[in-house]
Parts: structure tokens; C-alpha cells; sequence
């Protein structure tokens, strides 16, 4: 098992509640995205082309093994994930947020969920028994969920690339949303994987 992958374990089990939390808790909504050091998750032409000079083992979130039991994505990073010649989540369901129910022939498991975050995050809580709920993105739907108070834990893979522009990690929030670090770690071609998990109000 390489250190990132050690690691994420580490993060997952290791944490308050350890390895049983997976078992009696409910399942964690975690956020879990690549991200440019200047805080873009895409270019100024919505590309990930930029992602290619890293080695997509360095900047996978999760293997579904390891515990993820849903993916949630908004419609445009759905879009581009059902582009692909084969589609990547089948090894769980996946959860598209959109405003109306129109989109086209989704994969089987590819849910579209019309009756927002709030609902989505209840719905998941109530009915995924193995594993955690990866927010894969983009930027719109981050923010719905972190405008509700929905995640648990934010996990950032920080590449060392400054793109200047393009689609930011955020699309506005109104109030600051305080974090407390849970892990960093050095991983290879300088990046950065950092945890933070959610800080209680004061
Ligand atoms: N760095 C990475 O690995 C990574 C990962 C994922 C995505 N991305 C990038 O992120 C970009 C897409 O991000 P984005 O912010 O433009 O779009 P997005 O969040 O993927 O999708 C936005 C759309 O999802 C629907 N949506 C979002 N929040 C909703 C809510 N609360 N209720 C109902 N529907 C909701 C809306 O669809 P409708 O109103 O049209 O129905 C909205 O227009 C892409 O360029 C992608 O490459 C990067």
C-alpha cells in the first residue's frame, strides 16, 4: 500500500471513532477534489487537462474498496464524467444534482436528484449502510452542500500549478466556515493532501 493510500486509511479509521465508526455511525459527507495551489478545480476552459501531469494515482480520492458508498456530482461534472469511453462509478451509486429531470439516458446506478442538497444529504445518511458519501464536485455543488452545514470532512489535493483563472474550488459563500486540520501530508510530484473536518460553531 503506497504512503497516500496508507494515509487516507489512517484518516478514515484512525480519526475519532476509529475503525468502528464505519460500522455504528452514519456515513461521513466528505469532499474530496484536486485543486491548482491558486485554488482552481478547473482551467479557463472548465479543462482538467492540467491534472495530467500528475500521476492519477497521487490524486485519486478513493478507491471504492476502501469505503466511499456513494458519489454526488452537480451536472456539469457529471457531463464530463459521463464523456468518458467508460463510466467510472459504477461500483457504487452515483447522485446527480440538478434542477429539472432531463438528463439523458444516465448509466445504470446514476440517480438525479432534483429536490436538493438538504434532501440528497438526508436521503443518503438514511440509506447508505457501507461507506462514506464523496462529494466529487464541482464547484456549484460544493458549495450548496457547504452552504447547508453538510460536510464533514474537506480533503484537498493541492497540485503545484498556478492556473490563474478558471473554475474556483468555491462559487461563493456568505458566511466563513471555520476548519480543523486532521491531516497533511507530502505525496509525490510536490502534492499536498490535506484533511480538515468540519470545526463545531462557537
Ligand atoms: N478538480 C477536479 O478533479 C474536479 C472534480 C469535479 C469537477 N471539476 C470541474 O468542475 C467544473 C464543474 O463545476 P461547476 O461548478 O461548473 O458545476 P457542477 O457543480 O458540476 O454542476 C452545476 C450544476 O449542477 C446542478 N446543481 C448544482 N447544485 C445544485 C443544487 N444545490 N440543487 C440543484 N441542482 C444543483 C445545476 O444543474 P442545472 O441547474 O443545470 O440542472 C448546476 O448548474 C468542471 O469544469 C469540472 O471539470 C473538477
Amino acid at each position: 500500500m503506497g504512503r497516500s493510500r496508507y494515509r487516507e486509511r489512517q484518516w478514515m479509521y484512525g480519526g475519532a471513532g476509529g475503525w468502528f465508526r464505519g460500522r455504528l455511525m452514519k456515513p461521513l459527507i466528505r469532499v474530496c477534489i484536486p485543486v491548482s495551489a491558486d485554488g482552481y478545480i478547473a482551467d479557463r476552459d472548465s479543462s482538467l487537462a492540467w491534472k495530467a501531469a500528475i500521476d492519477p494515482d497521487t490524486l485519486r480520492c478513493y478507491s471504492f474498496e476502501d469505503g466511499i458508498g456513494a458519489v454526488v456530482m452537480g451536472r456539469t461534472a457529471y457531463g464530463q464524467s459521463a464523456a468518458q469511453s467508460v463510466w467510472p462509478h459504477s461500483a457504487v451509486p452515483c447522485y446527480v444534482l440538478a434542477h429539472r429531470d432531463d438528463v439523458e439516458a444516465p448509466p445504470s446506478g446514476v440517480h438525479v436528484w432534483t429536490d436538493g442538497v438538504t434532501s440528497l444529504a438526508h436521503h443518503l445518511k438514511a440509506t447508505i449502510t457501507e461507506g462514506d458519501i464523496w462529494v466529487e464536485g464541482g464547484s456549484k455543488v460544493i458549495t450548496s452542500f457547504l452552504e447547508e452545514d453538510l460536510i464533514d470532512r474537506f480533503e484537498l489535493r493541492v497540485v503545484p500549478v498556478l492556473l490563474g483563472g478558471g473554475i474556483p474550488l468555491l462559487s461563493g459563500i456568505n458566511t466563513p466556515t471555520w476548519l480543523a486540520l486532521e491531516g497533511v501530508e507530502p505525496l509525490d510530484d510536490g502534492v499536498v493532501a490535506i484533511c480538515y473536518r468540519r470545526r463545531a460553531q462557537a
